[in-house]
């Protein structure tokens, strides 16, 4: 990850520093994580998958300095430390997650070959990353009230701000290695499924968790008024529909057999995550 971290003369020392700090912090690398077991899953290699590894990293990265931000969630802990613009200002924060966005647009033309796959990649992570998928997402969960709000609709934003990047991430892995339609297909009902389990088990750890393991403030959503599984069916009823949407990730994983199970371990992981 470091080494796609190239920036020219023109970036300013403290703006390095900020990009670094949040991509390069703690994090589960999860998105990366998938990229690369879903390229292996269709028998291409880790090398061919790193550049678009890292380069979903850096979106997501971006993505969590700006839900920091005072504007959007206002938190002050992100991954066991201050949150980018509590340990570099607001502004620097804004500039650094624009910096990574950019970047990893950057990496995926550079790096990916044959030029077209870079081109497919580019084209799948714009639109993950866009105003009807991540941005569009987190745009309803800000101006969302949770009353009267339908499981679908909760799903609906969920899908968009959390899920579409962890099917992206599935669908590069494949892209890079050029999986047939079948193995496609198989991955794409999986991250599908896995993407909306995810933000269940993010929501439900705002409930359930522990601070000093999960690494952000616990119990804020509600005061927060957020959309959340746990806030419309419960915990309960939360755990036993990520647990149904793990099961149906797994499930549509049966194309691609033995080569896939580091997959279905990595969605049987997210059931069970304490942070
Ligand atoms: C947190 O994502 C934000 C969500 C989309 C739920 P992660 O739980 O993957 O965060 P890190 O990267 O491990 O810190
Ligand atoms: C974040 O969802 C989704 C994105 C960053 C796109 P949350 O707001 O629930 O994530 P946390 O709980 O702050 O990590
Ligand atoms: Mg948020
Ligand atoms: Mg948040
Ligand atoms: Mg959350």
């Amino acid at each position: 990850m470091r080494q796609h971290m190239e920036l020219g003369d023109g970036c300013p020392a403290q703006l390095r520093r900020a990009m670094q700090y949040s991509l390069l912090g703690p994090g589960k690398r999860l998105r990366p994580l998938l990229v690369l077991m879903a390229a292996e899953a269709c028998g291409g290699t880790i090398e061919a998958a790193m550049p678009a590894a890292c380069a979903v990293e850096m979106i997501h990265a971006y993505s969590l300095i700006h839900d920091d931000l005072p504007a959007m969630d206002d938190d002050d802990l992100r991954r066991g430390r201050p949150t980018c613009h509590k340990q570099f200002g607001e502004a620097t924060a804004i500039l650094a997650g624009d910096g990574l966005q950019a970047l990893a647009f950057e990496v995926l033309a550079r790096h990916v070959r044959p030029v077209e796959a870079a081109v497919e990649c580019c084209r799948v992570l714009a639109q993950a990353a866009g105003a009807c998928q991540l941005v569009g997402g987190q745009a309803d969960d800000i101006a969302g009230g949770l009353e009267g709000s339908s499981q679908g609709e909760v799903e609906w934003i969920h899908r968009r701000k959390t899920g579409a990047l962890i099917q992206a991430s599935l669908r590069l892995g494949a892209t890079v290695a050029r999986a047939g339609p079948v193995r496609q297909e198989a991955l794409a009902r999986y991250g599908r499924c896995l993407g909306l389990a995810f933000q269940i088990t993010d929501d439900l750890l705002d409930v359930c968790g522990q601070e000093a393991r999960v690494g952000k403030r616990v119990c804020k959503d509600s005061e927060r008024g957020k959309v959340t599984f746990p806030a419309l069916l419960g915990i309960e009823r939360s755990v036993e529909r990520a647990k149904q949407l793990v099961e149906e990730a797994c499930a549509a994983l049966a194309p691609l057999g033995a080569a896939a199970a580091s997959l279905e371990a990595l969605a049987r992981y997210v059931l069970e995550r304490n942070r």
